[in-house]
């Protein structure tokens, strides 16, 4: 029951790699070992490994390096599904293609749901949804936002470091989304990986918020002092892409199936509060 990883060095990779080798074989190459722009390739791993399922969680996630590279960018998140997508079609194998809120316009104040049109405003926005496409009717499309990894300075780790330093906390305020922690996603993949879900999935935790409100909670629950946090100046984060203002995710399908839901961010934050401390 062998899984293939994409993008098995990445900051969701590397945490789907190591929580799937725990059950079982994992094949996991670097771009060290195989070219994932050539089908050619592609094809000789999947057809030599057989995987029941293979998930991609390899992208070039550089949103600003994206609208100035929109070649590269089309390689990695539209072409490599479309080629996974092809190549595993006379296998019996499942594709997990993982996606994002970048797919929405974010004119909205409400999260949105799988039912939405999406409507992308930046070139990685647009190559992710031509990789869903891509990924085809069979593929299960996990649409995720504002990723956490266990293993690296996550948002909960920088916030605490940089109250630890004097001076204000400059962070943005000018985007509103879902944080998702890692961790609490693993188990979703799995479960749709074993149900062959087709189709567009939202999984992120619960609780829409900014980084300065997040922040702000944080501060409340370690007593450090919350008038330090300081929205960023939009022109010192040098943006060439545009962002979806706000980009929450409702996990609509998640409910319809019954799966156990996804906690809420501040679950998640108090039990890495609770480590650290
Ligand atoms: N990070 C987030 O907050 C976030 C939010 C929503 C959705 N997502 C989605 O979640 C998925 C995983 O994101 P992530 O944050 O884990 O991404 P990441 O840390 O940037 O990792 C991307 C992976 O793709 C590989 N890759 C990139 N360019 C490549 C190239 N030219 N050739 C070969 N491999 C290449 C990287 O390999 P190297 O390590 O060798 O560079 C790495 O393994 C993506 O589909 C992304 O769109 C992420």
């Amino acid at each position: 029951m062998t899984v293939l990883i994409c993008g098995s060095t990445g900051r969701l990779g590397r945490s789907v790699t190591s929580f799937f080798r725990k059950q079982t074989t994992v094949v996991a190459p670097t771009r060290n070992e195989i070219d994932f722009t050539s089908k050619e390739a592609l094809r000789d791993l999947i057809e030599a490994e057989k995987p029941v399922t293979v998930i991609n969680c390899a992208a070039w996630t550089d949103v600003d390096g994206c609208e100035k590279n929109p070649e590269l960018a089309k390689k990695l998140n539209t072409d490599l599904p479309q080629h996974l997508s092809e190549v595993i079609e006379n296998i019996d194998s499942h594709l997990i293609q993982i996606s994002t809120d970048f797919v929405f316009d974010g004119q909205t104040d409400k999260p949105y749901n799988e039912e939405h049109l999406p409507n992308p405003i930046s070139i990685y926005g647009q190559t992710k949804l031509e990789g869903e496409k891509a990924a085809g009717p069979d593929a299960t499309v996990i649409r995720t936002s504002w990723l956490q990894a266990p293993d690296e300075l996550n948002m909960v780790k920088g916030i605490l470091e940089g109250f630890k330093k004097a001076g204000p906390l400059e962070l943005p305020n000018d985007r509103q989304a879902n944080p998702t922690f890692i961790e609490d996603l693993l188990p979703i993949i799995k479960c749709f990986a074993e149900s062959r879900f087709r189709g567009v999935v939202h999984a992120t935790n619960e609780g829409t918020t900014n980084w300065c409100e997040f922040a702000k909670f944080i501060a409340e629950k370690t007593n450090n002092d919350p008038t330090r946090i300081t929205p960023s100046e939009p022109r010192t984060l040098n943006r060439v892409a545009a962002r979806p203002a706000f980009s929450a995710l409702d996990n609509e399908v998640i409910r319809r199936e019954k799966i156990q839901p996804i906690r809420h961010h501040h679950d998640a934050v108090l039990e890495i509060l609770n480590k650290v401390n």
